[in-house]
This record gives C-alpha cells, sequence and structure tokens, in this order.
C-alpha cells in the first residue's frame, strides 16, 4: 500500500497547520451551502414572482439573492486566501527539509546525483504536492459538500424525479477512478523526464565552454530537443486521459438531464407539480455537474501529487553512511597524531582505493605525498574531514577514532584547499571569509596577503568586493587556487590538507605562494600532495602512493638513492622544476 502510506505521511505536513485548515473548510461549507441555496431560490423566484405575481415577494427575492452571493462571494475568498496559505506553508516547509537533508549526505550521494535532478526535485515536485495538497484536502471537501447539498434541494424539490436522475451518477464516477490510475504513473513518468530536462541544462549551462570548445552546439541541442520530445509524449498521453474525462462525464450527464426535462415536463404539463419546482430541481441538477467535475480534476492533481511525493520521499528516505553518532563527543584540539591504521577503502564494491594503508601523521609535521595519477592521493585525505568514511581499520586524532566526534569540532581543525577550487558566485570577500563569517576586513586583507593574492585583488575593480562569477569564472586558475588559498589561511585550522594546491601557479607565484605556505604550515599538522619539488623538498617525511598502498617513505636525500617509484616520479615530474629551482638559487 505504498499509495496509502505517501498520503499519510504527506499529512504530516499538513498538521501544523491544522487550523487554518479547519477554519478555510468552514467557510467553505458555507460557500457549498450558498450554492444549495442558490438552487433552491429558483422555485420562489419562478413559483411566487412570475406565476404568483407577489408584490412583496418582487422585493424580497432579489435582496435574498443579493445577500446569498454577497455570503458566497466573502466566504469563497477568505477559503482561497488561507487554503493557498496553508499549501504555500507546506511548499516552503518540504523545501527546507529537503534542502537541509540534502545538505546532510555524504559527499557519494552527490557524486551519484545530478545536479539538475536535484533541483528539480526540490523546485518541480514540490511544486506538484502543493497542488495535490491544497486541490485535494479542500478541494474534494468543498465539491463533496456542493453536491450533498445539491441533492439535497433535488431530493427536497421531487423525490421521484430525483432518483431518475441519480441513476446516471454511477456511469460518473467510474471513469474518474479508472482514468486517475494511469495518470499517477504517467505523472511519474513526466516528473523523472523533467528532473532529465533540468540536468541537462544545467550541464550545458555551466559547462558551455566545453560545448563550444568541441563545437557540440548542434548535438546539446538536439539532445535537449529529444528529451522535450519525451516530455511532450508524455504530457500529451495524460493530457488524453485528463481531457477525455470531463466531456464524457457532460455526456453522461446530459443523458440524466434528458431524463429529468421529458418526465418533469410531463409532471408539470399533467399540473402534479409547478414550473418553479422543475427549474429549481434543474438548476440543482446542471449545478451538481461542476463539482463532480472537479472532483475529477482533483483525482488527477492528487496521483500527480502522490507520484511527487513519491520522489521527494525517496530522497528523505536515503540514510547518510557517513552519520555523526548520536554520542558523539567534541574533538580536543590535536596534540599528538593523526594516525591510519590498516584503513581500506573502496567507492563501490569492485575495486579497492585504498589498501590497507599505515601511516602515522605527528602533529606538527609536514607530510608530502606523492603518487601516479589515480594513485588514491586524494582519496587518502579525503578521509580526514570525514568526506568518506574506511570501509575497514582507523582513522584516528590523537587515539579517538574521528567516526566518534563531531562532524563540526573535526572539520573546524581542518583547512582544506581542494584539487578542483570551489568558488561561490559571490564577492572575493565572501568567498575568502567563507566559514568564517565573523573574520574582520584587517584578517581577510592579511589572508589575501598571505596568500599573495591582494595584488590582484586590489587591481580588480571593486577590490573586495568584485562579484568572481559562477566557480569563479571571470578569474584565472592561479587567481582562484590562491583565493581559496587564502581561505584557508583564514580559517586558521590545526590541520592543513593541501591537493596539488599550486598546480595552477607559474614558477614564480608558485615561489610566493610556497613563502605564504610555509609561514601557514608553521605550527600545523600538514599533509600536502604535491608534485613540484620545492613543495616536497621541504617537507619533513614523504611517502609515495601507488595503486593504493604506500610504496616507500623517508625524505628526498634518502628515496632518490632507493632508485624505486620516488625516483621515477623524480625523473619525470620534477627535472623541469629541478632546473627552474637551480636558476633561481
Ligand atoms: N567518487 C569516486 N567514485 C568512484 N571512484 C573514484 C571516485 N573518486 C576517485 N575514484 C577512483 O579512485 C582512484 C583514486 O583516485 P584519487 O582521486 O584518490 O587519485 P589521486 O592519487 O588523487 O590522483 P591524481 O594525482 O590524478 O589526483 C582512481 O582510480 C579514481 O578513478
Ligand atoms: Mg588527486
Amino acid at each position: 500500500m505504498k499509495k496509502q502510506g505517501t498520503i499519510s505521511r504527506l499529512l504530516q505536513y499538513v498538521k501544523p497547520y491544522k487550523s487554518w485548515l479547519v477554519i478555510s473548510m468552514v467557510c467553505m461549507v458555507i460557500v457549498a451551502s450558498m450554492a444549495g441555496a442558490q438552487a433552491y431560490l429558483v422555485k420562489p423566484l419562478l413559483d411566487e414572482i412570475f406565476f404568483n405575481k407577489d408584490g412583496t415577494m418582487l422585493k424580497l427575492i432579489p435582496l435574498v439573492i443579493m445577500g446569498v452571493f454577497l455570503v458566497k462571494g466573502l466566504f469563497s475568498y477568505s477559503y482561497n486566501y488561507l487554503l493557498q496559505k496553508v499549501g504555500q506553508s507546506i511548499i516552503r516547509d518540504l523545501r527546507n527539509l529537503l534542502y537541509s537533508h540534502i545538505q546532510s549526505l555524504p559527499l557519494s550521494f552527490f557524486q551519484k546525483k545530478p545536479t539538475g535532478e536535484l533541483i528539480s526535485r526540490i523546485l518541480s515536485d514540490v511544486n506538484l504536492i502543493q497542488g495535490a495538497v491544497s486541490n485535494v484536502l479542500v478541494g474534494i471537501l468543498k465539491d463533496t459538500c456542493q453536491v450533498i447539498f445539491l441533492i439535497g434541494v433535488i431530493f427536497y424539490q421531487d423525490w421521484r424525479m430525483a432518483s431518475i436522475a441519480m441513476i446516471s451518477l454511477p456511469l460518473v464516477i467510474y471513469p474518474i477512478v479508472n482514468f486517475g490510475r494511469r495518470h499517477r504513473r504517467l505523472s511519474r513518468g513526466s516528473q523523472q523526464t523533467t528532473a532529465q530536462v533540468s540536468n541537462i541544462l544545467y550541464e550545458t549551462i555551466t559547462g558551455n565552454r566545453i560545448v563550444k570548445a568541441f563545437s557540440m552546439e548542434k548535438y546539446e541541442v538536439s539532445r535537449f530537443a529529444k528529451t522535450l520530445d519525451e516530455l511532450f509524449a508524455i504530457v500529451m498521453r495524460n493530457t488524453r486521459i485528463g481531457a477525455i474525462s470531463s466531456p464524457l462525464m457532460e455526456v453522461l450527464g446530459g443523458v440524466g438531464i434528458s431524463l429529468v426535462v421529458w418526465y418533469g415536463g410531463s409532471q408539470v404539463l399533467a399540473d402534479k407539480s409547478t414550473p418553479g419546482t422543475f427549474f429549481s430541481f434543474l438548476t440543482a441538477l446542471i449545478m451538481i455537474y461542476q463539482p463532480i467535475k472537479g472532483v475529477s480534476a482533483i483525482n488527477n492533481s492528487l496521483q500527480q501529487g502522490i507520484a511527487a511525493a513519491e520522489r521527494v520521499f525517496d530522497v528523505l528516505d536515503i540514510q547518510s553512511d557517513v552519520a555523526e553518532k548520536k554520542d558523539a563527543i567534541e574533538l580536543p584540539l590535536i596534540k599528538d597524531a593523526i594516525e591510519f591504521t590498516n584503513a581500506r577503502f573502496q567507492y563501490d564494491e569492485d575495486t579497492e582505493v585504498l589498501k590497507g594503508i599505515n601511516l602515522k601523521v605527528k602533529a606538527g609535521e609536514v607530510l608530502a605525498v606523492v603518487g601516479t595519477s589515480g594513485g588514491g592521493k586524494s582519496t587518502l585525505v579525503n578521509l580526514i574531514p570525514r568526506f568518506y568514511d574506511v570501509s575497514s581499520g582507523s582513522l584516528t586524532i590523537d587515539g579517538t577514532d574521528i567516526r566518534d566526534v563531531t562532524f563540526k569540532s573535526l572539520r573546524d581543525q581542518v583547512g582544506v584547499v581542494t584539487q578542483q577550487t570551489i568558488l561561490f558566485n559571490d564577492t572575493v570577500r565572501n568567498n575568502i571569509a567563507y566559514g568564517s563569517l565573523d573574520a574582520s576586513e584587517e584578517q581577510i586583507k592579511d589572508a589575501a596577503r598571505a596568500a599573495h593574492a591582494l595584488g590582484f585583488i586590489q587591481n580588480m575593480p571593486k577590490g573586495f568586493d568584485t562579484v568572481i562569477g559562477e566557480s569563479g569564472a571571470r578569474l584565472s586558475g592561479g587567481e582562484r587556487q590562491r583565493i581559496s588559498i587564502a581561505r584557508a589561511i583564514l580559517k586558521n585550522a590545526p590541520i592543513l590538507i593541501l591537493d596539488e594546491a599550486t598546480s595552477s601557479l607559474d614558477t614564480e607565484s608558485e615561489h610566493e605562494v610556497q613563502q605564504a605556505i610555509e609561514n601557514l604550515v608553521q605550527s600545523r599538522t600538514t599533509i600536502v600532495i604535491a608534485h613540484r619539488l620545492s613543495t616536497i623538498r621541504n617537507a619533513d617525511r614523504i611517502v609515495v602512493i601507488q595503486a593504493g598502498e604506500i610504496v616507500e617513505e623517508g625524505t628526498h636525500d634518502t628515496l632518490l638513492p632507493l632508485g624505486g617509484v620516488y625516483k621515477m616520479l623524480h625523473d619525470m615530474q620534477f627535472q623541469n622544476d629541478a632546473m627552474e629551482l637551480k636558476d633561481t638559487e
């Protein structure tokens, strides 16, 4: 009973707004009763004014009609307003919940789920849920109430004729139920395709440089068009089903009305009934079909909403595999060492990326990690701030397993400059102060200076207030790196991880940044992944990682004579550096 579960789960989100909903429902019952009154009034209108030619009624009835419309209008306004208020509140809550849940999920989740799809879930799916909640909760009640009041009127006016008219009712109900089921299936498909569209948009707009560079515009345009065609086909199939239910009901309703005209007319002709009764009856009957049709539309949006809710709940139900323990403790400031013991790690089941790492990084030490590409260097350092958890073995800081401490107390101690620099579309200042929101202007400036970024920042048109574009698109690679180094400097964390932090810098600015880093690493525990000789030379110790294992360990001077992997890497990568280094020395 997945459907039942989804609905009752949705109702949970309605709960906080129960009182608004109840008031809205009361308004709606009044609106419905006024609809009944409208139909009822046709009888005195015809019989008293037109047939009995009653003068007082001529004055009274128009006043009553005015009153009925006024009351109906007022309450219909309040009902619609409150209903929107409830629906929009639920949307806001669900979006907030979904977003904070997504933020709590581990990095691996973001590597599996395309960005555009997540955006689509937060925007488009949640929107459909709102439609379902507000339409269904009150819409169904409103329409059912109206139907009840109007059925009351027709039975009150003439129960025999009413029974005849009711014959066609079951015929009307059946298609509603049947169409609804198909509608839900198609809705799921259409939401999935919408997510795809959103994803293509996201990727090709943010990656437009590559699209252009490889002349893939035509290809992307046709890929987009193809997905839109799929969406079009699904929506049209859905429309066919949605659009046929209403005319079908009208035709069936027409059968009922014809029967009534035939039977009721004959009663009036035989003087067994009055024209007023007959027209009041007919008015009520015609008015009934409107809310019944409404029920069918509601059913459609309910089915859409359920499909969307299932997609939203799918994400909400993802359990974080890198989660904070309930009784997590605060990690004290590092004093002794970071220690990997037999640490193994795999991203997916088949391949092990780290194959039993034993490594102790003493507090205050500068450790350089080198190795062939894909060897597992970035993976190794990503374990320290718990972007991932070891598959087996352990990682401790001062003897405390990092899985036992709070994320905040761990991550507050780790400053990271990642291999891919990540900047936000915000000002230079806010990018540097990211994570150090209470930093003073002076501190930000000092950090920029230490990262050798002050010069180019001050040359920018608005200095620290310059907005740098999405992912720092308006900066050069080296400028981007220096801003992210400044960010790490400002954070002033006791553990520093630099993953190829200086790879995009030319030798001269690297030399400068190197000095900044040297200032930075003092009294800090630093792990630096590097391929530049100058960076490695200054390290206290070097480990060489190949295919997930530590194969060599030592210093530049002890490793080189071994003639092993380090020597090979050195000869391949560091030759140019060494030459440049000699020149500057
Ligand atoms: N998110 C991921 N999911 C699955 N496999 C991954 C993921 N990230 C990396 N890998 C794989 O893990 C291995 C180690 O990657 P890692 O990024 O740690 O290498 P690296 O030593 O940092 O290489 P480089 O010097 O090129 O940066 C590679 O084979 C890579 O394909
Ligand atoms: Mg790497």
